[in-house]
């Protein structure tokens, strides 16, 4: 595409997603303009193995506009980047056409694997402010990734993602409830404090009856040497009546 072409598709792109642009001629001032037209360019150096050339330009241009595109990416048609500060893209990322990132997003790796490392983003995907999606994956075509998310696993395609780890929460445009969600067994701890409380009295019971019934023991074994006493006074008593008559 000649130049002249790229910057009037530049221009359609950024006034299509930006409401903010007012004139064609801002496209010019948007850091993602000047990112993606210099990683087209440190892109086909890349290719021909330029790799210090190549790599050299992704710098400069993440120094000037906090985009920092690694020059072995492929990106499809289409691509923008709104705000663009903090905006990070691994060697081996795919993205397909259409594609919308906001700022602070990574598609990084784990540092687990290798080889391919990043993640593949299908078309028309939008990932939005400070999401994180690592790891070797796909997104599918037409998915949301909602703000502050981290994306650990596939993604299948008109899927809205939200959540730390990121959890789908929408699939063509239908509301996917919890799956971790048992509503059924639900934690209510006031019938766990009583239930305890149950178990605590029960125990004390039985103490208490074990404690009692051993006091009786004691108690009639008083009875009974009170009563040997008893006779052993009066036996005494008929033996001095006795020596003394
Ligand atoms: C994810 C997003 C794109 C909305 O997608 P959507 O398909 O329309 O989804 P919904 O708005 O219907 O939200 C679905 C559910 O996810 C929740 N949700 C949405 N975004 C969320 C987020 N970022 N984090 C956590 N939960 C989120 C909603 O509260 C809703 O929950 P509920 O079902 O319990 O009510 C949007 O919420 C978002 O994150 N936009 C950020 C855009 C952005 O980065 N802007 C920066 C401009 S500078």
């Amino acid at each position: 595409m000649g130049l002249i072409k790229y910057i009037k598709e530049e221009m359609r792109i950024i006034r299509e997603r930006d409401p903010a642009i007012r004139t064609s001629f801002e496209v010019f001032l948007y850091p993602s303009f000047k990112a993606i037209i210099r990683y087209r360019l440190a892109h086909r150096l890349y290719k021909r193995k330029r790799y210090f050339l190549a790599r050299w330009i992704s710098q400069r241009t993440a120094r000037k506009t906090g985009i920092e595109i690694h020059p072995g990416a492929t990106i499809g048609k289409g691509l923008f980047i709104d705000h663009g500060i903090g905006v990070v893209i691994g060697e081996t990322t795919i993205i397909g056409d259409n594609v919308t990132l906001y700022q602070g997003v990574t598609l990084g790796g784990t540092g687990k694997e290798k080889g391919k490392r990043h993640p593949t983003i299908g078309n028309n995907v939008m990932i939005s402010a400070g999401a994180k999606v690592l790891g070797s994956f796909t997104i599918g075509e037409n998915s949301k990734i909602g703000a502050g998310s981290v994306v650990l696993s596939e993604v299948p395609p008109n899927s809205t993602v939200v959540g730390v780890p990121g959890r789908i929460v929408k699939r063509d445009n239908v509301k996917i409830p919890r799956e971790d969600m048992d509503q059924v067994h639900l934690p209510d701890p006031y019938l766990n404090d009583v239930t305890s409380l149950k178990k605590e009295n029960e125990f004390l019971k039985k103490e208490l009856k074990r404690v009692c019934s051993k006091f009786e023991m004691i108690e009639s074994t008083c009875d009974k040497l009170e009563e040997l006493d008893i006779l052993l006074e009066k036996l005494k008593n008929q033996e001095t009546n006795k020596t003394s008559s």
